[in-house]
């Protein structure tokens, strides 16, 4: 049978990659999780001071964008792959809240979003993706044959990040997760160039009250009933 482009599009910290990565395994499909490629470029951003303050160096970033590779390499410890700036694994590093409170920052530069549209694009050409993201139902794979639209309320997204850091061990709050989620997703809402929004023919998935299980379960039906 053909193989399809999934699109999985949402809120921050709602699940997607979870369920993303398991719809993928399940169907033998190649997941890609087009946030980990932002975060990846607002670590770099970190890592070579193109911050001042909150001021991005936009000069400095958009020279430098031709020196930012992601890769993605299977890790065989955990089964998943995990992500790679220039060659070294940053799968932690780019979770952390250092990075969250800077990528959506990142994520609004016109010339960022091009970069990474562009070869989030070239890895859908032979379809058989599941790629997760703001804008892949609507701006890179506008044609993809199943789009889902992933949300929870913030409070139960919120708990989720919150129990992923605390596991981390990077010491945060409810307070300082539930900000960082709401001010994610305003500046990823509000942002000119693919905002977050749902694709008109998006299926909506709200995951409030599924177990993993259950959401699974789910998206498994939702990709069987499209293939008939
Ligand atoms: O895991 P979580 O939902 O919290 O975030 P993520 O999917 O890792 O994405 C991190 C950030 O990257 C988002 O808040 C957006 O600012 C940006 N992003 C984007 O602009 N477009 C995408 N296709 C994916 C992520």
């Amino acid at each position: 049978m053909n193989k399809i482009v999934i699109a999985i599009d949402g809120h921050s910290s709602c699940g997607k990659s979870t369920m993303a990565k398991e719809l993928a395994k399940q169907i033998g499909y190649t997941y890609i999780d087009s946030g980990a490629m932002y975060r990846t470029v607002a670590l770099y951003c970190i890592q070579k001071g193109l911050f001042v303050g909150n001021k991005l160096n936009l000069d400095a970033l958009k020279q430098q964008m031709n020196a930012i590779h992601t890769t993605f390499i299977p890790n065989p410890t955990t089964g998943k792959s995990d992500t790679y700036l220039n060659g070294k694994n940053v799968e932690s590093e780019i979770r952390s809240m250092a990075v969250a409170e800077k990528v959506s920052q990142v994520a609004a530069v016109g010339f960022v979003r091009e970069a990474l549209v562009r070869q989030q694009q070239a890895l859908g050409t032979e379809k058989g993706i599941v790629m997760d993201g703001r804008d892949i139902g609507t701006v890179v794979f506008p044609d993809a044959e199943l789009k889902i639209f992933v949300t929870a309320s913030p409070e139960i997204r919120t708990q989720r990040r919150l129990e992923e850091l605390i596991a981390k061990n990077e010491p945060t709050s409810f307070e300082a997760v539930l900000h960082n989620l709401t001010e994610r997703d305003r500046i990823d809402s509000t942002r000119k160039d693919g905002p977050l929004k749902q694709a008109s023919d998006a299926i909506v998935l709200d995951n409030s009250n599924l177990t993993i299980a259950e959401q699974n379960q789910q998206m498994l039906a939702l990709f069987q009933s499209k293939m008939g």
